[in-house]
């Protein structure tokens, strides 16, 4: 309540006329177009999102019953993590539509990605386009291929050995936030994420967008959330890409996939207990 009250008391200076509310009562969210989890402990230092399974998944599948009876047309964007497997978690539990749930990772991923490039080029972010796919885990696949600055492939601009190191960087992005901070996991890019998303589903925007979709015959998944570029509009995933993809990178697709695969069916478990 007092964050909301802070962030009311910015907008006369910012401009904006938003009604801001905080409440522990899911009865002030009734009827919402779009919720957004962020339900869930973070990372603490030495910890993977895994790590978080356990915990998360009860405290998500309580959310998400909520969110069930008071906002049953609501599009849900998840944050929390382990993020894959928890928007799977959303989505079962809820029962909403598969194109209605879908999770918040690439966007950020693909954000760190495109600044520690910038960085590397001193270029503006501004130039760089890129793309990110799979589970937002230690294995998501930065497409190098898909990657450019200005229009200039980055592989022309970068070499391959630098290019690799800065992909790595990016995979450990969030911990790299979490071993500085100590205390918690990063704000203030997963929030510019969310926002970039929200504001795509309700100005209907069509953007082309990483994001974790539930994927059955697309690339082959077989009925799991995974970070893939889709069309995001007021019908939340309208439409998910499919891209040719180089055979490392498919093999690197498949391992996320995997690895998404089996976090789900230990959460399937650990929640049937
Ligand atoms: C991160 C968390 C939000 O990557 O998953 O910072």
């Amino acid at each position: 309540m007092g964050k909301a009250l802070d962030l009311m008391e910015a907008s006369p200076i910012i401009g904006y006329d938003a009604n801001i509310v905080g409440t522990t009562d899911y009865g002030a969210t009734t009827d919402s177009d779009v919720v957004v989890i962020t339900a869930g402990i973070p990372r603490r230092p030495g910890m993977s999102r895994d790590d978080l399974l356990g915990t998360n998944a009860k405290i998500v599948r309580s959310v998400s019953e909520q969110i069930k009876t008071t906002s049953p047309d609501a599009i849900v964007i998840v944050v929390s993590n382990p993020l894959d497997a928890m928007v799977q978690c959303a989505q079962q539990v809820t029962g909403f539509p598969h194109q209605h749930v879908l999770g918040q990772a690439g966007v950020l991923d693909t954000a760190r990605y495109r600044t520690f490039l910038a960085m590397e080029l001193g270029v503006s972010v501004k130039d760089i386009s890129a793309l990110l796919m799979g589970g937002h885990g230690d294995t998501m696949v930065p497409l190098p291929t898909h990657t450019s600055v200005g229009g200039i492939p980055v592989t022309e601009l970068i070499d391959r050995k630098r290019l690799d190191e800065i992909i790595e960087r990016t995979r450990k992005g969030g911990a790299e936030i979490v071993g500085l901070l100590k205390t918690g996991s990063a704000y203030y890019a997963p929030s510019a994420a969310i926002c970039q998303m929200v504001q795509a589903i309700v100005r209907d925007e069509k953007r082309l967008l990483p994001c974790a979709a539930y994927c059955d015959q697309q690339y082959d998944v077989g009925g799991y959330y995974v970070g893939v570029p889709v069309i995001l509009g007021t019908n939340g995933v309208e439409r998910i890409v499919e891209l040719d993809m180089t055979s490392e990178e498919k093999a690197d697709f498949q391992k996320s996939v995997d690895a998404v695969k089996s976090l789900v069916k230990t959460m399937d478990s650990l929640l049937a207990s």
